[in-house]
């Protein structure tokens, strides 16, 4: 398995492009099932791992796609399978966006029940029960879900909990159903009012996208267009989490200011110079950090997929800070791994309390999700010695090209194989 290997120490100057957003990339190509005719084209998709799986499965099922650079082409054609395998669900749970548009486009749907993840149990209970208020008949067994429905009719759904896929999920499937679907305290994260773009080109009727009450009158069939992915703000906050710890200067081009404005305000007061220019949002930081407390949300709060990075940055800070992770009920599997570091920090339940120390030491760590191993290189770039990241197969899931991005800014940073 590939290791990342830092040097840390080096202020990290220059620029940073910012790739296609994960997780506005992956309900669209779900979504690109739905139309009948003409293809699909999705523009700006991230070439990470979540979307080759993606792209796997909707090739299992017979979708035919074309892939050319960060270009997608998904050619309408009826699909042989409307079946999403347990091999591929058990590596991407997002697998499960799939159900709600085949249910909706084909009235039958075999999905693989989803793990839970490192993070937390992570269960479906919402997709399921707006996919039957909307009447599908779904049933569990053999650890597969499998659904159906003539056609899915309009309901008005509240979701006691503003997830964001099950809001994408019964999105995809309210634009097919007949009659009018109304879906309360939905979430509002910029990747649903994405995918609702690209439903809306497809010719769904959809209102509210963004807002806790989106509104789709359902129509008989969508038909292909085109779509540019929206930046990803996790790799952004990502980034300046990094030039900020390194005490560097980077422009982070190709992002969007404005769907980020809870992590600015949070690494403005934790003392980051944040300032937007022509060309992208310029980060840089000289002096030691203060310590800010923060508590994830949903959207428009703290992204919970920041939480990490950001407390690689509290753990260098001056003074103590609270970081409370409120979305997901295991998300401090990096805390271990920031204190075999050097990091003084202590959780308990869903509040870690972080007293800031002067500098890290390099130490072998390892990734346990996603987030948590981009908190790890955000450490390491800070880190005195060299940092050795194991299992950064969580890495691939979501960034691309990390190292080369992070070389091109000045870091010493290599990936070693075995
Ligand atoms: C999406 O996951 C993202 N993934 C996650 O990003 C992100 O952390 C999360 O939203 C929160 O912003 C994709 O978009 C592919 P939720 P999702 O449903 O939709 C509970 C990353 O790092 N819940 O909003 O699965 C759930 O357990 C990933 O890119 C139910 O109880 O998250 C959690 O506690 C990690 N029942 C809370 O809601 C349900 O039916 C929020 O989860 C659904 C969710």
């Amino acid at each position: 398995m590939d290791k990342l290997l830092i040097e840390g120490g080096v202020p990290l100057q220059g620029e940073v492009f910012i790739d296609g957003a994960k997780n506005a990339a992956l309900p669209a190509l779900a979504a690109a099932l739905l139309a009948e005719e003409r293809e699909v084209l999705l523009e700006n998709v991230p070439r990470v791992v979540d979307i080759r799986t993606m792209c796997s499965l909707l090739r299992e099922m017979g979708a035919s796609i074309e892939e050319e650079g960060t270009s997608i082409r998904v050619l309408p054609r009826d699909l042989t399978s409307q079946e999403a395998p347990y091999d591929l669900v058990r590596r991407m749970r997002a697998s499960v966006l799939t159900l709600g548009p085949l249910l909706a486009r084909y009235g039958y749907a075999k999905v693989s029940s989803p793990g839970g993840c490192a993070i937390g149990e992570r269960p479906i209970d919402l997709h399921l029960a707006g996919l039957e208020a909307m009447g599908a008949r779904i049933h569990l067994h053999g650890g597969y879900i499998e659904a159906r429905s003539e056609r899915l009719r309009g309901a008005e759904i509240y979701l006691d909990i503003p997830s964001v896929t099950a809001t994408e999920n019964l999105l995809m499937a309210a634009t097919l159903a007949d009659g009018r679907t109304v879906i309360e305290n939905a979430a509002m994260e910029p990747e649903i009012s994405d995918l609702a773009a690209l439903l809306k080109g497809m010719g769904a009727k959809i209102e509210g996208e963004g807002t806790e009450k989106i509104t789709v009158q359902g129509t008989t069939r969508l038909v292909g267009t085109s779509h540019r992915i929206i930046p990803d703000r996790i790799e952004t906050a990502t980034y300046a989490a990094a030039a900020a710890v390194s005490r560097g200067n980077v422009l982070i081009r190709g992002t969007d200011p404005e769907i980020l404005s809870s992590v600015i305000r949070k690494m403005t007061a934790a003392g980051v110079g944040i300032r937007s220019e022509a060309e992208g949002l310029r980060i840089s930081s000289g002096e030691r950090l203060r310590g800010v407390d923060v508590t994830t949300a949903p959207y428009p709060g703290f992204p919970t997929d920041v939480q990490a990075q950001f407390m690689a940055m509290m753990a260098l800070a001056e003074g103590a800070s609270i970081i409370r992770e409120m979305v997901f009920e295991n998300r401090f599997m990096h805390v271990a791994e920031l204190r075999r570091m050097g990091a003084d920090i202590r959780t308990k339940g869903a509040s870690a309390m972080i007293r800031g120390v002067s500098s890290l030491e390099a130490a072998p760590v390892m990734a346990t999700d996603l987030r948590a191993s981009a908190c790890l290189v955000v450490a390491g770039l800070a880190a005195r010695g060299e940092t050795k990241i194991a299992r950064i197969y969580h890495l691939d899931r979501g960034y691309s090209r990390l190292e080369e991005k992070l070389s091109r800014l000045g870091a010493r940073v290599r990936r070693v194989g075995g």
